[in-house]
Protein backbone atom coordinates (compact mmCIF):
# COMPACT_ATOMS: atom_id res chain seq x y z
CA UNK A 1 0.00 0.00 0.00
CA UNK A 2 1.24 3.26 -0.59
CA UNK A 3 1.07 5.74 1.95
CA UNK A 4 -1.70 7.74 0.26
CA UNK A 5 -3.56 4.19 0.21
CA UNK A 6 -2.93 3.74 3.93
CA UNK A 7 -4.45 7.09 4.76
CA UNK A 8 -7.27 7.19 2.75
CA UNK A 9 -7.78 3.61 3.89
CA UNK A 10 -8.21 5.07 7.76
CA UNK A 11 -10.18 8.25 6.65
CA UNK A 12 -12.45 5.68 5.13
CA UNK A 13 -13.26 3.21 7.54
CA UNK A 14 -13.70 5.94 10.35
CA UNK A 15 -17.27 7.05 10.94
CA UNK A 16 -19.39 8.51 13.88
CA UNK A 17 -20.32 5.45 16.17
CA UNK A 18 -23.46 5.82 18.11
CA UNK A 19 -23.44 2.95 20.11
CA UNK A 20 -20.38 1.21 21.84
CA UNK A 21 -19.59 -1.80 24.29
CA UNK A 22 -18.81 -0.88 27.26
CA UNK A 23 -15.26 -2.56 27.45
CA UNK A 24 -12.53 0.12 28.23
CA UNK A 25 -9.70 1.18 26.29
CA UNK A 26 -6.35 1.14 27.45
CA UNK A 27 -4.46 4.51 28.79
CA UNK A 28 -1.63 3.70 27.01
CA UNK A 29 -3.55 3.42 23.53
CA UNK A 30 -5.54 6.89 24.81
CA UNK A 31 -2.04 8.37 24.97
CA UNK A 32 -1.38 6.90 21.52
CA UNK A 33 -3.98 8.89 19.90
CA UNK A 34 -2.97 12.10 21.53
CA UNK A 35 0.69 11.14 20.85
CA UNK A 36 -0.44 11.00 17.08
CA UNK A 37 -2.92 13.96 16.72
CA UNK A 38 -1.05 16.57 18.50
CA UNK A 39 1.55 16.82 15.58
CA UNK A 40 -1.77 18.55 13.43
CA UNK A 41 -0.42 22.28 12.40
CA UNK A 42 -2.14 25.09 14.25
CA UNK A 43 -1.47 28.57 13.70
CA UNK A 44 2.02 29.89 15.01
CA UNK A 45 2.17 26.59 16.54
CA UNK A 46 0.32 27.77 19.71
CA UNK A 47 -1.10 24.17 20.04
CA UNK A 48 -4.50 25.65 21.76
CA UNK A 49 -6.02 22.28 22.06
CA UNK A 50 -6.71 20.74 25.48
CA UNK A 51 -8.70 17.45 26.91
CA UNK A 52 -10.20 15.91 29.79
CA UNK A 53 -10.45 12.69 29.24
CA UNK A 54 -12.52 10.38 31.80
CA UNK A 55 -12.61 6.88 32.17
CA UNK A 56 -14.49 4.20 34.77
CA UNK A 57 -16.73 5.94 37.55
CA UNK A 58 -15.75 9.24 36.29
CA UNK A 59 -17.63 8.40 32.93
CA UNK A 60 -20.73 7.15 34.22
CA UNK A 61 -21.02 9.89 36.90
CA UNK A 62 -20.87 12.51 33.73
CA UNK A 63 -22.75 10.49 31.88
CA UNK A 64 -25.54 10.39 34.23
CA UNK A 65 -25.02 14.66 34.82
CA UNK A 66 -25.07 15.46 32.14
CA UNK A 67 -28.20 13.77 30.91
CA UNK A 68 -30.12 15.30 33.87
CA UNK A 69 -28.78 18.33 32.59
CA UNK A 70 -29.80 18.35 29.05
CA UNK A 71 -33.32 17.31 29.99
CA UNK A 72 -33.93 20.25 32.11
CA UNK A 73 -31.62 22.95 30.43
CA UNK A 74 -31.65 25.07 27.11
CA UNK A 75 -28.94 24.68 24.83
CA UNK A 76 -26.12 27.48 25.85
CA UNK A 77 -22.70 26.91 24.04
CA UNK A 78 -19.71 28.52 24.42
CA UNK A 79 -19.60 29.24 20.92
CA UNK A 80 -22.25 30.25 18.23
CA UNK A 81 -23.88 27.97 16.79
CA UNK A 82 -24.71 28.29 12.79
CA UNK A 83 -27.27 30.38 12.36
CA UNK A 84 -28.44 28.84 9.66
CA UNK A 85 -27.97 25.79 7.54
CA UNK A 86 -29.00 27.57 3.79
CA UNK A 87 -29.42 25.77 0.68
CA UNK A 88 -27.28 22.67 0.32
CA UNK A 89 -25.80 22.29 3.96
CA UNK A 90 -30.13 22.32 4.97
CA UNK A 91 -30.00 19.16 2.41
CA UNK A 92 -27.02 17.20 3.88
CA UNK A 93 -27.71 18.06 7.57
CA UNK A 94 -31.64 16.42 6.43
CA UNK A 95 -30.02 13.38 5.06
CA UNK A 96 -27.86 12.32 7.56
CA UNK A 97 -30.26 12.75 10.17
CA UNK A 98 -32.96 10.75 7.87
CA UNK A 99 -29.98 7.77 7.60
CA UNK A 100 -30.10 7.77 11.36
CA UNK A 101 -33.75 7.43 11.64
CA UNK A 102 -33.86 5.17 9.07
CA UNK A 103 -30.89 3.21 10.39
CA UNK A 104 -32.91 3.03 13.98
CA UNK A 105 -36.46 2.51 12.59
CA UNK A 106 -37.89 6.26 13.16
CA UNK A 107 -40.60 6.83 11.36
CA UNK A 108 -40.29 10.72 9.54
CA UNK A 109 -41.97 12.80 12.04
CA UNK A 110 -41.60 10.44 15.02
CA UNK A 111 -40.59 13.78 17.22
CA UNK A 112 -40.73 12.02 20.34
CA UNK A 113 -38.83 9.05 19.06
CA UNK A 114 -36.25 11.55 17.33
CA UNK A 115 -35.92 13.18 20.42
CA UNK A 116 -35.39 10.06 22.77
CA UNK A 117 -32.39 9.03 19.83
CA UNK A 118 -31.36 12.72 20.15
CA UNK A 119 -30.72 12.18 24.03
CA UNK A 120 -28.27 9.73 23.18
CA UNK A 121 -25.58 12.07 22.79
CA UNK A 122 -26.14 12.92 27.03
CA UNK A 123 -25.51 8.97 27.02
CA UNK A 124 -22.56 9.41 25.01
CA UNK A 125 -23.89 6.63 23.02
CA UNK A 126 -22.67 4.30 25.61
CA UNK A 127 -19.23 5.01 25.41
CA UNK A 128 -16.61 4.06 28.17
CA UNK A 129 -14.89 7.54 27.56
CA UNK A 130 -15.38 11.15 26.63
CA UNK A 131 -12.67 13.53 26.08
CA UNK A 132 -13.81 17.46 26.42
CA UNK A 133 -12.35 19.56 24.03
CA UNK A 134 -11.14 23.15 24.84
CA UNK A 135 -9.19 25.76 23.48
CA UNK A 136 -8.18 29.47 25.32
CA UNK A 137 -10.89 31.99 24.73
CA UNK A 138 -8.80 34.54 23.52
CA UNK A 139 -7.32 32.61 20.29
CA UNK A 140 -11.28 33.18 18.90
CA UNK A 141 -12.22 30.89 15.96
CA UNK A 142 -9.00 30.58 14.57
CA UNK A 143 -8.21 28.43 18.19
CA UNK A 144 -11.21 26.92 17.66
CA UNK A 145 -10.11 25.90 13.91
CA UNK A 146 -6.76 24.70 14.87
CA UNK A 147 -8.62 22.35 17.45
CA UNK A 148 -10.74 21.36 14.70
CA UNK A 149 -7.89 20.01 13.02
CA UNK A 150 -6.82 18.12 16.40
CA UNK A 151 -10.55 16.91 16.60
CA UNK A 152 -10.10 14.76 13.70
CA UNK A 153 -6.81 13.69 13.92
CA UNK A 154 -7.63 12.41 16.86
CA UNK A 155 -10.50 10.46 15.33
CA UNK A 156 -8.47 9.26 12.87
CA UNK A 157 -5.55 8.01 15.15
CA UNK A 158 -8.31 6.39 17.24
CA UNK A 159 -9.96 4.27 13.90
CA UNK A 160 -5.93 3.12 12.93
CA UNK A 161 -5.97 1.41 16.31
CA UNK A 162 -9.09 0.03 15.91
CA UNK A 163 -10.98 2.63 18.54
CA UNK A 164 -14.54 3.95 17.14
CA UNK A 165 -14.95 7.88 17.85
CA UNK A 166 -17.73 10.68 17.94
CA UNK A 167 -17.06 14.24 17.75
CA UNK A 168 -20.11 16.10 19.57
CA UNK A 169 -21.49 19.80 19.78
CA UNK A 170 -24.14 18.59 21.44
CA UNK A 171 -21.87 17.80 25.13
CA UNK A 172 -20.97 21.92 24.23
CA UNK A 173 -24.53 22.56 24.49
CA UNK A 174 -24.49 22.12 27.98
CA UNK A 175 -21.23 23.96 28.53
CA UNK A 176 -22.75 25.83 31.51
CA UNK A 177 -22.45 22.41 33.15
CA UNK A 178 -19.72 20.72 31.47
CA UNK A 179 -17.36 23.81 32.50
CA UNK A 180 -18.68 23.49 36.62
CA UNK A 181 -18.73 19.79 36.56
CA UNK A 182 -15.08 19.83 35.55
CA UNK A 183 -13.91 22.99 36.71
CA UNK A 184 -13.08 24.07 33.35
CA UNK A 185 -11.24 27.92 33.61
CA UNK A 186 -13.42 30.71 32.15
CA UNK A 187 -10.67 31.67 29.82
CA UNK A 188 -11.39 28.38 27.89
CA UNK A 189 -14.11 28.02 25.14
CA UNK A 190 -15.42 24.07 25.87
CA UNK A 191 -15.89 23.26 21.70
CA UNK A 192 -17.38 19.76 21.35
CA UNK A 193 -16.70 16.71 22.99
CA UNK A 194 -15.51 13.59 21.93
CA UNK A 195 -16.96 10.15 23.02
CA UNK A 196 -14.89 6.75 22.25
CA UNK A 197 -14.34 3.45 22.65
CA UNK A 198 -14.97 0.15 20.99
CA UNK A 199 -17.84 -0.53 18.37
CA UNK A 200 -20.69 -1.89 18.45
CA UNK A 201 -20.81 -3.67 15.50
CA UNK A 202 -24.36 -5.14 15.47
CA UNK A 203 -26.33 -1.90 16.68
CA UNK A 204 -28.41 -0.66 14.14
CA UNK A 205 -27.60 3.18 14.19
CA UNK A 206 -24.16 2.11 13.43
CA UNK A 207 -25.60 0.42 9.97
CA UNK A 208 -24.66 3.40 7.86
CA UNK A 209 -22.21 5.71 6.12
CA UNK A 210 -22.74 9.01 5.07
CA UNK A 211 -22.03 10.08 1.90
CA UNK A 212 -19.37 13.27 0.31
CA UNK A 213 -19.94 15.57 -2.34
CA UNK A 214 -17.27 14.99 -5.53
CA UNK A 215 -13.79 16.50 -5.66
CA UNK A 216 -15.70 18.76 -8.63
CA UNK A 217 -18.11 19.99 -6.40
CA UNK A 218 -15.47 21.37 -4.17
CA UNK A 219 -12.77 22.87 -6.17
CA UNK A 220 -12.91 25.24 -8.33
CA UNK A 221 -9.80 25.13 -10.39
CA UNK A 222 -8.18 28.27 -11.58
CA UNK A 223 -5.50 28.20 -14.11
C1 LIG B 1 -17.67 19.26 15.35
C2 LIG B 1 -18.63 18.10 15.20
C3 LIG B 1 -19.72 18.01 16.05
C4 LIG B 1 -20.63 16.94 15.92
N1 LIG B 1 -21.66 16.83 16.82
C5 LIG B 1 -22.45 15.74 16.78
C6 LIG B 1 -23.44 15.55 17.78
O1 LIG B 1 -23.59 16.35 18.71
N2 LIG B 1 -24.20 14.44 17.73
C7 LIG B 1 -24.05 13.51 16.72
O2 LIG B 1 -24.79 12.51 16.72
N3 LIG B 1 -23.12 13.66 15.75
C8 LIG B 1 -22.30 14.74 15.78
N4 LIG B 1 -21.30 14.88 14.85
C9 LIG B 1 -21.10 13.84 13.84
C10 LIG B 1 -21.58 14.29 12.46
O3 LIG B 1 -22.97 14.19 12.38
C11 LIG B 1 -20.89 13.39 11.41
O4 LIG B 1 -19.50 13.64 11.44
C12 LIG B 1 -21.40 13.64 9.99
O5 LIG B 1 -22.77 13.33 9.86
C13 LIG B 1 -20.59 12.80 8.97
O6 LIG B 1 -20.72 11.43 9.29
P1 LIG B 1 -19.47 10.52 9.67
O7 LIG B 1 -18.73 11.16 10.80
O8 LIG B 1 -20.07 9.19 10.06
O9 LIG B 1 -18.60 10.42 8.45
C14 LIG B 1 -20.41 15.96 14.93
C15 LIG B 1 -19.31 16.06 14.08
C16 LIG B 1 -18.43 17.11 14.21
C17 LIG B 1 -17.21 17.18 13.31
Amino acid sequence: MTEYETLDAVLSRRFSCRAFTADPVPRDQIRKIIAAARKVPSWCNAQPWQVIITRGQATDRFRDAVYDAALSTAPNPDMRWPDSYPGVYGDRRRACGFQLYDAVGIEKGDRAASARQMMENYRLFGAPHVAIVTSPSALGPYGAMDTGGFVTAFCLAAQALGIATIPQAAIAAQAPFVRSHFGIPDDRQILCAISFGYADPDHAANGFRTTRADVDDIVEWCD
